[in-house]
């Protein structure tokens, strides 16, 4: 029998809640359709916004969401989305589709939405074809409450009071889709944009993420940190709270990514050997970053994470539309799994996208709403939010073919404020179960509940099957008289157990 070691007496920091925090960009049925139908239509809806995906994330306990982009933020000019409707600016969405953008969702939709989902703003700015002045007037419209003329503006357009901006990213993937820029150039721009990212609370509040790296592009990770440390080595903090890494898990070549529902067990250790390489990407740059900043006061921000496959059969290139499996499901428990057990540097990671978009949580089509595997993994992960992570240790036994193998068993462990503890673990083995036995320090156990997520490799959710898989109650486990938990943890499963303090 396997063993989890948890030392419950050994705390390792604080898990962020916005390690589990989302990403919505104007691409796709993401914003449109999948979070915002109009006031006008008969799809319920809350000032646009609708009701079912707004419910179903808040009980997800949704932290943090960014907008709006991605590669749509290098070419978002926010005046465009403010004003009465029926003048705002119409424009075609370039990147994603070739489909008009009517910018009926905007700057006041989008804290909107914040407002209804109960979670923090993350703005991402235009650096590749916007202007100093275009960003800094932006912050001045959201968060200045005196007489300015953007302040006026804000309060013509029916708002009074400032919102508060929690994040604020200077540009996307400046290393390509945001302007194709060298470190060097990107850093320099960096020190510029930011310096007018003012501070009009006057509490520091507003969160900077400078553009870091794709992957494993330690170059870039060096190159900008260098150059904002020569000019602020004394008060990174302030001057740069965030650095941003986005890697997706793509099983096959960029041209044939491969099927998000059709796919065997090669394709499943692939995909989830090339996951697991986000471990690598954290412990690497954080390495990095540590030489800049060994106090770690500024944060690792994976704000894109996920799967990446083709689109779904018959639908829009353009539009990144897939389906979500068991597999989604592993990928995201092994993912948060590891933000967990890096808390110390990962302080925030956003996954893509929010709805209808790569390794989404929900799917709508039309009036009709689903929550995918994703989604049940999110929810049980709820949990670590603003946890302390425990010191834990598990036995695993290295699975796979010979190309791609990955350890069997995925697992984090925390404490949250009333002193209960919450493990997550996920089997990656397509189809052996395995018996676990979990020990304490000293914790003698007694009251426990658990839950599971548990389906085939390829098993998903569709809109005349939305309950396929989902998220069931578990009993197979027992307790000891030493106070230990066994559990017989079937295959291709994710599980949260719950231990009362
Ligand atoms: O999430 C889709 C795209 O992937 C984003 O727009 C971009 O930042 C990344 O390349």
């Amino acid at each position: 029998m396997a063993k989890l070691i948890i030392n419950e007496n050994k705390k390792l920091g604080k898990i962020n809640e916005e390690i589990y925090g989302h990403f919505s960009e104007h691409l796709g049925r993401c914003i449109y359709e999948g979070l915002y139908v109009g006031e006008n239509s008969e799809i319920p809806n809350v000032n646009g916004m609708r009701t079912d995906v707004v419910e179903a994330l808040k009980d997800m306990k949704i932290p943090v969401l960014r907008w709006p982009g991605g590669c749509f933020a290098d070419e978002y000019h926010w005046k465009d989305g403010i004003g009465p409707k029926e003048d705002r600016k119409k424009m075609i969405n370039t990147h994603w589709g070739g489909v008009l953008e009517d910018n009926s969702f905007g700057t006041h939709e989008f804290m909107e939405l914040c407002q209804q989902l109960g979670c923090k703003s993350y703005i991402n700015g235009n650096v590749g074809s916007g202007t100093v002045q275009e960003m800094s007037e932006w912050i001045e419209y959201m968060t200045f409450d005196g007489v300015s003329p953007m302040a006026d503006l804000r309060r013509k357009n029916g708002r009074e009071k400032p919102w508060k901006v929690d994040y604020f990213g200077v540009g996307n993937e400046n290393w390509g889709c945001g302007g194709n820029m060298t470190p060097e150039y990107y850093g320099n721009l960096y020190r510029r944009y930011q310096t007018y990212i003012r501070d009009y609370a006057g509490d520091g509040s507003i969160t900077k993420i400078c553009c870091g790296p794709n992957s494993d592009d330690y170059h870039w990770t060096e190159k900008v940190m260098e150059t904002a440390f020569d000019h602020a080595p004394e008060h990174l903090h302030g001057f740069m709270d965030g650095l941003s890494l986005h890697y997706y898990t793509v099983p096959g070549a960029w041209e044939h990514k491969g099927s998000a529902t059709q796919f065997d067990e090669k394709d499943w250790f692939c995909t989830l050997s090339k996951a697991y390489h986000i471990e690598e990407l954290v412990t690497k740059h954080g390495a990095i970053m540590d030489k800049y900043d060994p106090d770690k006061t500024i944060g690792l921000m994976v704000d894109e994470w996920g799967c990446w496959f083709d689109v779904e059969p018959g639908t829009n290139p353009g539009f990144l539309y897939q389906q979500n499996t068991m597999r989604d499901a592993l990928v995201a428990c092994l993912t948060l799994n590891i933000f967990n057990k890096h808390c110390d540097r990962v302080k925030m990671a956003n996954i893509a996208q929010l709805v209808n978009v790569l390794q989404s949580v929900i799917l709508t089509e039309g009036a009709k709403m689903l929550l995918t595997p994703t989604y049940y993994v999110f929810r049980m992960f709820k949990y670590h939010q603003n946890a302390q992570l425990l010191e834990s240790y598990m036995e695993t036994t290295e699975i796979g073919t010979d190309e791609y193998q990955v350890p069997d068993i995925s697992e984090s462990v925390s404490m949250d404020a009333e002193g209960n503890i919450h493990i997550t673990l996920g089997n990656l083995s397509p189809s052996a179960d395995k018996n676990i036995e979990i020990q304490f320090s000293d914790r003698k156990v007694s009251n426990v509940s658990a839950t599971i997520l548990k389906g085939d490799m390829t098993a998903f959710n569709t809109f005349d099957q939305p309950e396929n898989v989902k998220e069931k109650g578990f009993t197979a486990y027992s307790v000891t008289d030493q106070g230990s938990i066994k559990v017989e943890l079937p295959s291709c499963c994710v599980l949260h157990l719950e231990i009362k303090a």
